[in-house]
């Protein structure tokens, strides 16, 4: 027999993310999931189930019991509050204003719902009456909107919406996947009953863990479909309303499965709850509003920096969130020209930017400052980075211009 080859060890070459996530992951949540296994049901294991339930109702600013994490990457988050709200036909309206509302869209047709939407053009926001007149219009069940698009990098303001759901009696939803932790965000103020997150973002882990929040009104709505598994108790539980589409994302199920019953569903994915929990505990350590000053801090310097490069910036500044900055790609490089742009950073200065989707692909980049990398150090060298491999391109970018401008924004503020 010839033998196989065998791979080396994985040793990833030395990279700086910084696009619209995945981040490099703080070092915090690499040791802490770096931790032996213990068993799903050991008594270890319980409490920190405890303990990442009570720090995620301090991200997410909650008092809901259901608040825990769903095992898979943000959209397993987003599959399980969607498909666990809506049944066939439901009627729900989602604002679109950038690929991740579209992402919204697909799924609730999935799950058999009557989707509605309300569109904007790429760079703006939906404004609450327009919503309004929408749900009037339409009645929907649910109301799913996304925070933060890093399509576009817009932040829909969420506060209104909310009292537009409380005024009309619908469920509100919110994908905070790219937002949360680096801009406000209050579940229970702005009277959401579903939000879902993921780790690569602002929390500074890796992508695999979506942290959720479920209100009472929700969780009510969700248990009037609870459906026991054959075979896990003796006591027969009565099936109730109609059956959750799918059996991984029945958060009836994962609720008993978190909950004082402890229901067994899947196998934990503990060495992801290890690092969703540690990402909870390093902002709670910091503080939720100082981390959403350090990402408007970081946010703040990276746009100066490249405007003080002469590049242009997409979308309406009014709405951009903290963390991610569409970069307009100088029009002498062309799409073309923008990719040779981000093979050299990544080649030449191991850092990585972001591309782009639908509309904007081959127009922008996307550069992120979030999480772990929103830092001063971080954005000070992807701005002298970025302006040596534009001017290698022949981009007539002003000298130091975005290194200067950022460290004017940092000025008086201790490193
Ligand atoms: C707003 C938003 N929603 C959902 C997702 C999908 O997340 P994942 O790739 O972790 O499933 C992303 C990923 O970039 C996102 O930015």
């Amino acid at each position: 027999m010839p033998h196989q080859p065998i791979h080396a060890q994985i040793n990833p070459p030395a990279r700086l993310l910084m696009g619209p996530g995945p981040i490099s992951a703080d070092p915090r949540v690499l040791r802490a999931m770096s931790a032996q296994l213990v068993g799903q049901y050991d008594p270890a294991m319980s409490a920190y189930m405890v303990e990442t339930m009570a720090l995620y109702r301090e991200v997410f600013r909650t008092a809901n019991q259901h608040t825990l994490l769903v095992d898979g990457t943000s959209r397993a988050g987003i599959e399980a509050a969607l498909v666990s709200l809506l049944e066939p036909g439901d009627r729900v309206l989602v604002p679109v204003f950038g690929r991740f509302g579209h992402l919204l869209v697909e799924i609730a047709e999935r799950c058999g719902a009557e989707v509605h939407t309300v569109a904007v053009p790429w760079g703006e926001v939906v404004d609450a009456e327009q919503v309004e007149r929408a749900v009037v219009a339409v009645r929907p069940k649910v109301l799913a909107v996304v925070q933060g698009d890093t399509s576009t990098t817009m932040c829909q303001p969420l506060a209104d919406l909310g009292e537009v759901c409380r005024r009309h009696g619908v469920l509100f939803y919110c994908d905070a996947t790219a937002s949360l932790g680096g801009n406000a965000f209050e579940a229970d103020a702005w009277g959401l009953d579903i939000a879902t997150a993921g780790l690569q973002k602002c929390l500074g882990g890796p992508s695999g863990s979506a942290p959720i929040t479920i209100s009472p009104r929700a969780a009510e709505v969700i248990e009037g479909r609870r459906h026991v598994e054959a075979g896990l108790t003796e006591e027969s539980d009565e099936p109730r309303g109609t059956r959750i589409a799918s059996n991984y994302f029945d958060l009836a199920m994962v609720m008993d499965y978190w909950g004082p019953r402890r229901l067994n569903h899947h196998t934990e994915a503990t060495t992801m709850l290890y690092g969703a929990r540690e990402c909870a505990r390093l902002l709670v350590e910091e503080g939720l509003d100082q981390a959403v000053e350090r990402h408007r801090l970081h946010g703040t310097a990276m746009l100066a920096g490249v405007a003080g490069l002469g590049l242009g910036v997409f979308g309406d500044p009014a709405h951009k969130m903290n963390n991610v900055v569409a970069v307009e790609i100088p029009g002498s490089l062309g799409a073309a020209g923008g990719e040779r742009v981000r093979a050299a950073l990544l080649a030449d200065f191991g850092i990585e930017i972001g591309t782009s989707f639908g509309p904007l692909h081959g127009r922008v980049w996307r550069i992120g400052t979030m999480g772990h990398n929103a830092r001063r150090d971080a954005v000070l060298t992807t701005l002298a980075a970025l302006e040596q491999v534009m001017r290698a391109e022949g981009v007539p970018v002003t000298a130091g211009g975005g290194v200067g401008a950022a460290r004017e924004v940092y000025q008086g503020v201790a490193a």
